[in-house]
């Protein structure tokens, strides 16, 4: 019986002492899975047309390996169903997923009577893992969206969020269409290592968030700052030449006054080399890779098999909480620990 218990769990300490079971993994993350195309009903289906655009040209075998393309509109009056775009190859599968959106785009007659109503986001999150799709596990979920949600209570959908290691690129369109807490998507991606931007464009939301092309995540940390300081965050080591992209929230709104700027900086141990990148306040929403709460930064440190030690230096007023994630394309052979 206790050989049967240790085989199904493991259990571990980490470093603050806090006990955690580890069940086993329902895949791994170079398995079979999907990506999801999730919109909102209330969006300008210009803007995500632009953005799933290139999804379904010259999609190749590089660009998506292992995985089948699914979409749903959500934020309707009557629940659609989320299509598994099954084709005899991926490109198939991208460009009729494609076909599929562009036919239905958006439909005013299905939108929500009322800004108060709530978006079903979290309902359309619990229905795609519980679709009984063999490759849910893994899959890569972009949300694009308007409406917040009106609840706050996120726990059981990160919990299986968790158990089906879905990673969520959430990004949101302001002002917001309806609804009450912008920062339950925040929130929701903070404890799945997941990515969530907001901007008056879809596009600059985005452009900040891990992609398709590069989804698999080397690093992911939550921080709470406040003040000014300096913080040695953990160090990452690659075991192989990695290119990574850094993509780092820095406030849970759009709206928020308390980030001034940050410094993250690296020091490859191995070869000595460092490296840093500086952002400000000022430059949110300023250029392709960044939006009212978040910054993309491409091919973040030299790429080489080595350790890097990495540090922050913060600047805010007030407080918040910092999502720093990092995304390569190069497929990696264990998922991170969260957060919560
Ligand atoms: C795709 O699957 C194969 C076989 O499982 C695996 O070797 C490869 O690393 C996977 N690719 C990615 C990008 O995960
Ligand atoms: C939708 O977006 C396009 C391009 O960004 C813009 O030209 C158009 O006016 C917008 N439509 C509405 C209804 O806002
Ligand atoms: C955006 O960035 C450019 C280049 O750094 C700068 O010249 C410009 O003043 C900035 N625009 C705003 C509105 O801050
Ligand atoms: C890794 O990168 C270093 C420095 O750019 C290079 O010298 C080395 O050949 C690369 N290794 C592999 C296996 O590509
Ligand atoms: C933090 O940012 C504020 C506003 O930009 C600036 O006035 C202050 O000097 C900065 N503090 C430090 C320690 O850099």
């Amino acid at each position: 019986m206790k050989l049967l218990i240790l085989s199904l769990f493991a259990l571990f300490l980490t470093v603050n002492g806090c006990l955690r079971i580890r069940w086993p993994e329902k895949c791994s993350p170079t398995d079979f899975s999907v990506f999801l195309l999730a919109y909102s009903n209330d969006l300008n289906f210009t803007e995500v047309r632009k953005l799933y655009q290139p999804f379904g040209e010259g999609i190749s075998r590089q660009d998506v390996e292992n995985r089948t393309a699914a979409t749903v509109r959500f934020d309707t009056k009557t629940k659609e169903d989320i299509v598994f775009h099954e084709g005899e190859t991926l490109s198939a599968s991208y460009r009729a997923s494609r076909d599929y959106i562009y036919e239905r785009e958006v439909d005013p007659s299905q939108s929500f009577d009322s800004s108060e109503t709530g978006s079903d986001v979290m309902d359309m999150l619990e229905r795609f893992i519980n679709s009984h799709h063999p490759n849910i596990c893994g899959s890569f979920v972009l949300v694009l969206m308007k409406r917040s949600p009106n609840e706050v209570d996120i726990s059981k959908l990160v919990r299986k969020i968790r158990e089906y290691r879905i990673l969520l690129g959430i990004a949101v369109q302001v002002p917001s269409s309806g609804g009450l807490h912008p920062e339950t998507m925040y929130n929701l991606a903070a404890q799945t290592n997941g990515q969530c931007a907001f901007s008056q464009e879809l596009g600059k939301a985005y452009f900040t968030l891990p992609h398709l092309w590069y989804p698999n995540a080397y690093y992911s940390l939550n921080l709470k700052v406040s003040g000014t300081g300096t913080m040695d965050l953990p160090p990452i080591t690659f075991k192989e030449n990695v290119t990574v992209h850094l993509e780092i929230a820095v406030q849970s709104s759009a709206t928020a006054e308390s980030f001034q700027s940050f410094t993250i900086s690296w020091v490859n141990t191995q070869s000595g080399t460092t490296g840093s990148s500086t952002r400000t306040r000022e430059q949110f929403n300023n250029g392709t890779f960044t939006s009212l709460n978040s910054f993309k930064i491409l091919d973040f440190i030299d790429s080489e098999a080595a350790t890097y030690e990495l540090k922050l230096d913060y600047n805010y007023s007030s407080e918040d909480t910092i999502l720093i994630r990092m995304n390569s394309k190069q497929p990696i052979d264990h998922w991170l620990p969260f957060q919560d």
